[in-house]
């Protein structure tokens, strides 16, 4: 018999966002954190015109792209690496660092797909607790183990849509062993650029990574193009590790014209922002618990797991789709991603009706 190795045999597939609208009903997805517009016209203009020599590989080291990152964000190009998505960045941090006998740790509701890379290579998976949802530096430094080598945190988080500060980034990396490589998560990034805490100068330590990607507010999730900042040291493994050519064409090019026009995004983010912070106060006005979000989304508890699932059903019945969080460790939850302003109304307008039910049963 045909059989995996035996921690993959062992894995539960990914989840992946259930996308099937009822019949007759027009789906309004608010499950996958994509952006609520789509990228600078320039980027579209860019990426149609790389798609013209389609029978030619991408350029393999992403030079110009590294480039334009580098000029705007005001780092080393040299230090940058590019992945098929952040998600190719992660995995093959994972595969470099991770493996049978080490253990990554991360804050108990971070991005679920920590857990997955982490075990693809056959290593054990530690979650600290969490504080209001918010990772918390004491207990992350506490669940450290002899054999961790991977301290992974999301800031923003996802699905929390919390985060830390520097400082407390700071004091995380302070308490970490020189043997565990420190991965921060920035893949929401850019909605938090407010508060003017930027994490690339720890890069230079040696020991830490910053990830982010044009997934988000650049508006390119279909494109599949992200990057981070690595110590030369660990930037040589990672890149042992990437599929080669791993970033297609248009993408590359897609992603050099967004990141070179900041303005656009800048006017994504502050979009976001607002109909994120709507949605938010009117999920608060209904009683529910909603944390301050840094992100393109809103987290939602509700007062038991069964009623996140029957508010989810509720929408869902309507085509409206958010994303049950129980793969987080949050089943209490639902997350919504901000959209244009109809679906954020549609959104809420039957989070409202749906308490309404609730109330007069
Ligand atoms: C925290 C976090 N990291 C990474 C990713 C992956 O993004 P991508 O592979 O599209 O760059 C996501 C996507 O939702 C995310 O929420």
């Amino acid at each position: 018999m045909i059989s995996p190795v035996p921690h993959v045999a062992a894995m539960a597939p990914y989840a992946l966002a259930d996308l099937s609208a009822p019949p007759g009903k027009r789906l309004v997805s608010l499950s996958q954190n994509e952006s609520l517009r789509g990228p600078s016209p320039l980027a579209i203009k860019a990426s149609e015109s790389a798609a013209q020599n389609p029978h030619l590989y991408p350029d393999p080291d992403w030079t110009s792209l590294r480039d334009a990152i580098a000029e705007v964000h005001e780092i080393d190009a040299g230090l940058i690496v590019c992945g098929n998505g952040s998600l190719d960045l992660i995995g093959s941090i994972a595969r470099a660092f991770c493996g049978p006998d080490r253990a990554a740790l991360a804050p108990a509701h971070a991005y679920p797909f920590f857990r997955s890379a982490t075990l693809m290579t056959g290593a054990r998976y530690d979650a600290a607790p969490e504080l209001a949802m918010t990772a918390d530096v004491d207990a992350l430094l506490n669940s450290v183990q002899p054999d961790t080598s991977i301290v992974f945190v999301a800031n923003p988080g996802n699905p929390t849509g919390t985060r830390i500060s520097r400082t407390e980034l700071l004091r995380l990396r302070e308490g970490l062993r020189g043997d565990i490589l420190f991965v921060i998560d920035e893949a929401y990034g850019e909605f938090a650029d407010h508060v003017h805490e930027p994490m690339f100068d720890l890069v230079d330590r040696g020991d830490t990574v910053v990830l982010r990607t044009f997934s988000k507010a650049y508006g390119l999730a279909g494109m599949r193009v992200g990057w981070g900042l690595f110590p030369a040291l660990i930037g040589t493994e990672i890149r042992k590790l990437l599929n080669p050519n791993n970033a297609a064409a248009p993408g590359q090019a897609a992603a050099q014209a967004a990141m070179l026009d900041q303005d656009y995004m800048r006017a994504t983010c502050a979009e976001t922002a607002q109909q994120r912070d709507a949605f938010a106060k009117r999920a608060r006005a209904l009683g529910l618990d909603v944390p301050q979000s840094f992100t393109n989304f809103t987290l939602i508890r509700f007062a038991s797991s069964e009623a996140a699932a029957s508010a989810d059903a509720f929408l869902r019945s309507e085509g409206v789709f958010l994303r049950a969080q129980g793969g987080a460790g949050l089943p209490n939850c639902l997350r919504a991603t901000a959209s244009v302003a109809d679906d954020m109304d549609l959104a809420a307008g039957l989070l409202e009706d749906w308490m309404q039910r609730e109330a007069s049963k």
